[in-house]
């Protein structure tokens, strides 16, 4: 399938991992990449640039395909060293960057001196618009069905992708709640020319978390995710669990007197006992509603080829059917 998404980072099929923390090692990336999508390096889960220079490295000794780098930037006081992590990516001959948070402008001009395609995520038509005209490449436009943060404004794709088709020039892709072919096909009925997809992907043989990660994907059904943080304007989708229990107790409890550091125990530093040991309590970790339609555990290359499948076959078969009619 060529798309301005295909076309614009060379790859085969118009379909992206969005990066993750501590679920975006090399070992993903590649295998999504492999596999004709486009894979991305979580850039922060490596803890200085010089790790992310490794991993960028180890990554190309697992596929010579296109593949990106993920940089969120942080609402947090001490940065992290984001000159560092941009020159690892440069150096690294790496050429798709995701930007993700906090505006990515002052970025921008470095990262298209070395050629490299950025596509920022957003989560409402404005912070689309503001993408486009500071130049990003494209936009990963992520509804409220997302896993992870999707904003304050809680506008679903079926209202968000059509508004961002009637404003954008640039391409974009489709992200939160995306799946299988049903998904593609939608999203390009609504304007993007891809999608991007999250916890689709951690429920896969590639991604480097523990087992108990992806059976718990397999098993919460639609209902099972919650929104955290929203008193402190950082609204996070999680899979419940007994931590995101007490984390929404203290919200109601302090109401607006919540602070960061009331539930820093439920959120902090969580990520690398739940996606390495398997220890799905240990606190909140970003999912999406689309675990309702997550059944199986298949290797990236079967997810993908599955997705062509089933959307080239709407698309010729279902649609073509209704056409005719
Ligand atoms: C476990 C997890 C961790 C994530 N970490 C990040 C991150 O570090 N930076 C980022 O930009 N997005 C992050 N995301 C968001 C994803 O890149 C993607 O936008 C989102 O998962 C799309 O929604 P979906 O899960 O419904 O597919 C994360 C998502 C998940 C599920």
């Amino acid at each position: 399938m060529k798309t301005r998404i295909t076309e614009l980072f060379g790859i085969e099929h118009p379909i992206i991992q969005g990066g993750m923390h501590f679920v975006g090692f090399a070992e993903l990336a590649a295998a999504v990449s492999n596999a004709g999508g486009l894979g991305i390096i979580t850039g922060l889960t490596q803890k200085t640039p010089e790790l992310l220079a490794k991993e960028i490295a180890r990554c190309r000794e697992m596929t010579d395909k296109p593949f990106g780098v993920n940089l969120t930037f942080l609402p947090v006081l001490t940065a992290p060293d984001y000159p560092g992590y941009i020159k690892a990516i440069i150096e690294g001959g790496v050429k798709a960057v995701e930007t993700a948070g906090n505006n990515p402008q002052k970025w921008l001009p470095v990262l298209k001196e070395h050629g490299i395609k950025v596509i920022h995520k957003c989560t409402s038509v404005r912070h689309s618009l503001k993408a486009e005209a500071i130049g990003c490449d494209a936009v990963s436009v992520d509804g409220f069905e997302c896993g992870g943060h999707p904003g304050e404004d809680d506008v679903p794709n079926f209202i968000l992708l059509p508004r961002a088709a009637e404003e954008l020039k640039i391409p974009f892709v489709a992200s939160g709640g995306m799946a299988d072919g049903r998904s593609l096909v939608a999203a390009l009925a609504l304007g993007a020319e891809g999608m991007n997809m999250g916890t689709r992907f951690i429920a896969t043989q590639e991604a480097p978390v523990h087992d108990n990660v992806k059976q718990a994907i397999v098993a919460a059904s639609e209902l099972d995710t919650r929104l955290v943080m929203r008193p402190l304007r950082n609204t996070e989708r999680v899979l419940r669990n007994a931590a995101v229990d007490v984390l929404l107790q203290k919200e109601r409890e302090l109401g607006a007197n919540l602070k960061f550091e009331d539930i820093i125990e439920q959120v902090a530093g969580v990520y690398p006992k739940i996606m390495l040991e398997g220890t799905m309590d240990a606190g909140a970790w970003s999912c999406g509603m689309v675990a309702g339609l997550i059944h199986d555990i298949p290797t990236c290359k079967e997810l993908i080829d599955r997705i062509m499948a089933e959307a080239n076959a709407i698309i010729h078969q279902r649609l073509a059917g209704f056409a005719a009619r």
